[in-house]
C-alpha cells in the first residue's frame, strides 16, 4: 500500500504551543458506543495565525475558545470568508493518516483569489493541520464509518467598515469528530428539492468558492426543501436548464450502459475533491465516469424511462449519499430505480471509504501520515 511518510515533519514556520493543562484535556478515548453525529464535538485545541503587514504570523495551538475580533471585522459585515473540510482516518496500523488534505489546502487558496484573500502557503497550512491532529490525537473516533472532520477557515478582521478587502486576516483550525452527515449514512437514500425558484450562484459570481455568503444563501432553499419533504436542494443554472450541484455535494448519475457522469466543473459549481477522485479511479470503479453538460429535461425522461439507473451526491461529508428522489415546487416527484441505494453506489461507497482507511490500495500522496511529537520536534 501507498502511504506518503509524513512529509511535514520538517517545521517550515514555528507553531508555538499553548496547550491546555494535561488535567483538563480528554485523557481517554471516545465512547465508540455513541453515535457521534456530524460536526457536533470539538476537541481540546485549535490552530490559530494572523495576517498582518502582508506577512503570517504568531503560529500557535490553542485551547479551543473564543476568538477575539472587533465588532467592526470586515468578515461580518460582508463575508469576506472562506472555509474547507477535510477528514483524517485512524488506520488499522492505529497511526492517522489526512485523505487528500493538499488538495483541500490548495482549494482554499482557489477561494481565498475569488475572494481577493491572501494565499496561505500550502506547506504552512498542511504542517498546521498535521500539528493539530496530533495534539488531539487521543480524540480520533473508533466507531465504524467514523473520521476527524478538519475544518480550516479564513477570515477578515479588519475593524472598517468600507467595502473593500481588508488587510488583516485570521487562518484557524478546528476539528470534530464525526459520524455520518445524513443520519442513516449509506443505509438510506435522501430526496432532493428541485429548486427552479432558488439558485446557488450565477456565472461571474462565487460559486465555485468555499465562501460563507454562499451558505448563507443556500439556507431559504434548504429550508423551503425540508418543508417540502427532502433533505437537500438539486440547484439549477440561473436559465433552470441545466444540473448544477446539490447542497453539499457535487450531483452525479448512473446510466445502465454503467457510465458515472458528473455535470461539467464551471465557476458556478465547487470543484470537489471527492468528484476529482472518483473521476481519477474511472475505470478502477469498473465505470466509465465522465463530466457532461446535463439538461433537466434530458434528466428527467432518462429516470423515467430506466436510462438513469442509480442517481446521488459527492462530498467530503456525504461521502457517496443515494438520492432516491427528486421533488418538485408543483408536488411532482420522480423515483430513481426502486428508490433505494443502488448496488453500485453501495460498491462505491465502500471502494472509497476503504481507501480512506487503508482497507484498500489509495493512488500515491493521497494518504499522508500524521507523525506524533516525537517526530515532529
Ligand atoms: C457546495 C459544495 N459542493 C460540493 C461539495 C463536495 O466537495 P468535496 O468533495 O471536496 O467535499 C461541497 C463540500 O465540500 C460543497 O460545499
Amino acid at each position: 500500500m501507498i502511504k506518503t511518510r509524513s512529509p511535514h515533519i520538517i517545521p517550515t514556520m514555528k507553531i508555538e504551543y499553548k496547550l491546555k493543562p494535561l488535567c483538563e484535556r480528554r485523557t481517554t478515548p471516545l465512547d465508540c458506543s455513541h453515535p457521534l453525529g456530524f460536526g457536533q464535538l470539538r476537541t481540546d485545541h485549535m490552530f490559530l495565525m494572523d495576517y498582518e503587514n502582508g506577512q503570517w504570523q504568531n503560529l500557535r495551538i490553542q485551547p479551543y475558545g473564543e476568538l477575539n475580533m472587533m465588532p467592526g471585522a470586515t468578515a461580518l459585515h460582508y463575508g469576506q470568508s472562506v472555509f474547507e473540510g477535510a477528514k483524517a482516518f485512524l488506520h488499522n496500523d492505529n497511526e492517522i493518516y489526512t485523505f487528500r488534505l493538499t488538495k483541500n489546502c490548495e482549494r482554499l487558496n482557489q477561494s481565498a483569489d475569488i475572494l481577493c484573500m491572501p494565499q496561505v502557503p500550502v506547506e504552512v497550512q498542511m504542517q498546521a493541520i498535521h500539528s493539530l491532529l496530533d495534539v488531539d490525537r487521543i480524540w480520533m473516533p473508533k466507531q465504524a464509518g467514523a473520521s476527524m472532520y478538519i475544518r480550516p477557515f479564513l477570515f477578515a478582521t479588519d475593524d472598517n467598515l468600507s467595502v473593500r478587502p481588508s488587510e488583516q486576516y485570521t487562518y484557524c483550525v478546528m476539528l470534530s469528530p464525526s459520524g455520518a452527515y445524513y443520519e442513516k449514512g449509506i443505509k438510506d437514500s435522501i430526496s432532493l428539492l428541485v429548486s427552479t425558484q432558488y439558485h446557488r450562484a450565477v456565472s461571474g459570481g462565487t460559486g465555485a468558492a468555499k465562501a460563507a455568503g454562499n451558505y448563507a444563501a443556500s439556507l431559504r432553499a434548504q429550508r423551503q426543501a425540508q418543508s417540502l419533504g427532502a433533505a437537500q436542494v438539486l440547484y439549477l443554472d440561473a436559465s433552470n436548464t441545466y444540473l448544477e450541484e446539490a447542497g453539499a455535494m457535487n450531483h452525479f448519475h448512473i446510466t445502465k450502459e454503467n457510465e458515472l457522469i458528473i455535470p461539467f466543473f464551471t465557476d458556478t459549481i465547487l470543484k470537489s475533491i471527492t468528484s476529482q477522485s472518483i473521476l481519477t479511479l474511472g475505470e478502477q470503479l469498473g465505470l466509465t465516469v465522465k463530466q457532461q453538460q446535463i439538461k433537466l429535461s434530458d434528466f428527467i425522461n432518462d429516470i423515467q424511462n430506466g436510462n438513469i439507473i442509480e442517481a446521488g451526491g459527492f462530498g467530503t461529508a456525504a461521502v457517496c449519499t443515494a438520492v432516491g428522489h427528486y421533488l418538485f415546487e408543483d408536488g411532482r416527484r420522480i423515483t430513481v430505480g426502486d428508490g433505494n441505494v443502488g448496488p453500485i453506489i453501495k460498491r462505491l461507497y465502500e471502494t472509497y471509504t476503504g481507501l480512506q482507511q487503508g482497507k484498500i490500495a489509495a493512488p500515491t500522496d493521497w494518504l499522508e501520515h500524521v507523525a506524533s511529537a516525537q517526530e515532529v520536534k
